[in-house]
C-alpha cells in the first residue's frame, strides 16, 4: 500500500463569544475559525501494528495523542479497520497548548490518512461526526479556510473566504489548558444568551471584514491566568494590527494585518520586546486538511 502525507494547518479564532453552559459540561460558543499556513505533516503507511512516531519528543506519542485516538476510534467504528495497523509519524511545527488547533489539525488528518490507507470508504458526513467525537475544534480542520463554528464549536458552516491577510502569531513559553482557561470564565452564563442572532451577526461581522467586533470572551480568564498575554495584546495592537486577540483559549496572540505590511519588521521589534516569545509570521489559507501521495 503506498505511502500518504496529509497536511494539517493551524487556526486562529477571529472572533470567540461564550453564550452559555451546556448541560454536558462545555459551553454554548459561537466562532469564526481561520485556517493558516502554519502545518504539522502527518505521513503514513501500513504496518502490522498501529505505531506513532512525533519530531517533538515533547508531545506523548502514545494513546493520549490524538492521532492514536483518531485510529482506535476508526477500528472501533469500522469492521475492516479492526485488523489494520499503520506506520505514522508526525512532523510538529504548531506549538502544543497554544490555542491553534495543532492536536485536533492532526486529529482530522489522521482521519483522512487513515480513511484513505485502509480503503475505509467513509464519506464526509461519516469523518465530520468522527472528528466531533475526538473534539469540538476537530470538524473544522476538515473544512479549512473561514468558517462559522456553532454549539461547542464542532458545528461548522463554511463562510466566503477572508480576504487574504498576512497573520502574526506570538507565542509565551509556556502552553494553556483549555479546561483550566473555561473554568477561570467568570462572567454570568446561562443557556438562554445562546440567541440565535448572535451566529447571524457573525455571518455580517466576517463577509464585510469588519473586525472592530471581534472580540474573544475566553481572553479574560487567560489574562488572569497569564497577566503577559495582555500585555503582548497591546504591544500587538499599537503596532498597527487590525485586530489582535488571544486564539481561542491561548496561549497564542495573534494579529491580523492586510496584505503588503511589513509585518517581519514588526516581528523583530516585539521579538526584542518579549524575550522567549516566538514570533511566527503566516498568511490565512483558504484549506484545510489535504491528503496527497507521498513521495520519495
Ligand atoms: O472538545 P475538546 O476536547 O477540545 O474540549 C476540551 C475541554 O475544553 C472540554 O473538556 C471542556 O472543559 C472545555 N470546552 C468547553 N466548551 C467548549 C469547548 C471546550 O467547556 N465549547
Amino acid at each position: 500500500m503506498s505511502p500518504w502525507r496529509v497536511i494539517c494547518p493551524a487556526k486562529v479564532n477571529l472572533g470567540l463569544h461564550v453564550v452559555g453552559r451546556r448541560s454536558d459540561g462545555y459551553h454554548e460558543i459561537v466562532t469564526i475559525y481561520q485556517a493558516i499556513d502554519l502545518c504539522d505533516v502527518l505521513l503514513g503507511e501500513a504496518a502490522e501494528a498501529l505505531s506513532l512516531e512525533v519530531s517533538d519528543t515533547s508531545i506523548p506519542s502514545g494513546e493520549s495523542n490524538l492521532v492514536v485516538k483518531a485510529a482506535r476510534l476508526l477500528q472501533a467504528r469500522c469492521e475492516t479497520a479492526r485488523a489494520k495497523g499503520a506506520r505514522l509519524r508526525l512532523d510538529k511545527s504548531i506549538p502544543a497548548g497554544a490555542g491553534l488547533g495543532g492536536g485536533s489539525s492532526d486529529a482530522a488528518g489522521a482521519l483522512l490518512l487513515l480513511n484513505q490507507l485502509w480503503t475505509l470508504h467513509l464519506d464526509s458526513s461519516s469523518l465530520k461526526s468522527l472528528a466531533a467525537e475526538l473534539g469540538s475544534d476537530v470538524p473544522f480542520f476538515l473544512f479549512g479556510g473561514t468558517a462559522l463554528g456553532t454549539g461547542r464549536g464542532a458545528t461548522i458552516d463554511p463562510l466566503p473566504p477572508l480576504a487574504h491577510r498576512v497573520v502574526l502569531l506570538g507565542s509565551p513559553p509556556f502552553g494553556l489548558s483549555t479546561p483550566e482557561v473555561y473554568r477561570a470564565l467568570q462572567a454570568p452564563l446561562t443557556a438562554d444568551r445562546a440567541d440565535v442572532t448572535v451566529p447571524r451577526l457573525f455571518v455580517k461581522f466576517a463577509e464585510g471584514n469588519d473586525f472592530a467586533l471581534a472580540r474573544n470572551d475566553l481572553e479574560a480568564a487567560a489574562f488572569r491566568l497569564r497577566g503577559e498575554l495582555a500585555t503582548f495584546r497591546d504591544a500587538l495592537s499599537r503596532s498597527g494590527a487590525e485586530v489582535a486577540l488571544v486564539s481561542g483559549s491561548g496561549s497564542t496572540v495573534f494579529g491580523l494585518f492586510s496584505t503588503g505590511t511589513d509585518v517581519t519588521s514588526k516581528a523583530v521589534d516585539l521579538r526584542g520586546e518579549f524575550p522567549g516569545w516566538t514570533l511566527r509570521v503566516c498568511q490565512t489559507v483558504a484549506s484545510g486538511v489535504r491528503i496527497v501521495p507521498a513521495v520519495g
